[in-house]
């Protein structure tokens, strides 16, 4: 029923004309893929990837985005000028946002709200810290980060927004959570989101995140409530992303 999603995000690497040259390796190598595919490159490479996308099944993504209309917020990008740009997705609340520049509950919510109403599906990212994990909190943290992402989201709305649950300790590290232990954290966050918009949460796509890469993907993807998967390192090499979105 919910469609898979396999979004790659290739935070800070990447010139312009080195994305173009991943993604014209890329199109060819997913152009029959199942789940929706995406690319977010960074801001100063989304214009030069708009172009080499064009035709293609991959949708354009940003990292980021701030939530004010426009103004003095110097180094910042409006939703808006995403739109312009034919991007089509943004990746808010990032773990490494989160963690490197002050991100926190309020401003994801505040960025899930203008992204919604910009038209931009937002890839919201929650997730638990090694120290939550070992102290058991990872149900709680999940939770609240998710519930206070979605305030003031109307259920009209809730089905556009996807979530990448990213175990903190899983990003970069190599380790992944095991299938059942990301499953089992999937459908808590289904449940939160349920217990806000009752079977409007059948519909929300709930990816996974953290090392998850061609070899790891087919047990993943398997699971029941894993709708797709947000991957950095393995989204950086034509061949291996393109293992990971044809799982
Ligand atoms: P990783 O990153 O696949 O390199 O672990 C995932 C992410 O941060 O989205």
């Amino acid at each position: 029923m919910r469609k898979p999603i396999i979004a790659g995000n290739w935070k800070m690497n990447k010139t312009p004309d080195e994305a173009m040259a991943l993604i014209g390796e890329l199109k060819p190598l997913v152009a029959d893929a199942k789940a929706e595919v995406v690319v977010c490159p960074p801001y100063a490479c989304l214009a030069a990837a708009a172009q080499a996308l064009a035709g293609s099944n991959i949708g354009l993504g940003a990292q980021n985005m701030d939530y004010h209309d426009s103004g003095a917020y110097t180094g910042e990008v409006s939703a808006d000028m995403l739109k312009a740009l034919g991007v089509e997705y943004v990746i808010i609340g990032h773990s490494e946002r989160r963690q490197y520049y002050a991100e926190t509950d309020a401003t994801v919510n505040l960025k899930v709200k203008k992204a919604l109403a910009t038209g931009l599906v937002p890839i919201l990212c929650v997730g638990e810290m090694l120290e939550e994990r070992e102290q058991g909190i990872t149900a709680e943290i999940v939770r609240m980060q998710t519930k206070l992402a979605l305030l003031d989201v109307s259920a009209a709305d809730v089905a556009k927004v996807v979530i990448a649950y990213e175990p903190v300790w899983a990003i970069g590290t190599g380790k992944t959570a095991t299938s059942d232990d990301a499953n089992d954290t999937i459908k808590t966050i289904r449940q939160a989101v349920r217990e806000l918009y009752g079977d409007k949460a059948e519909e929300v796509r709930i990816q996974y995140g953290g090392s998850m890469n061609p070899k790891n993907v087919g047990e993943l993807m398997a699971m029941s409530d894993i709708d797709g998967g947000l991957i950095g390192g393995a989204s950086l090499k034509a061949e291996d992303f393109s293992k990971v979105v044809n799982y």
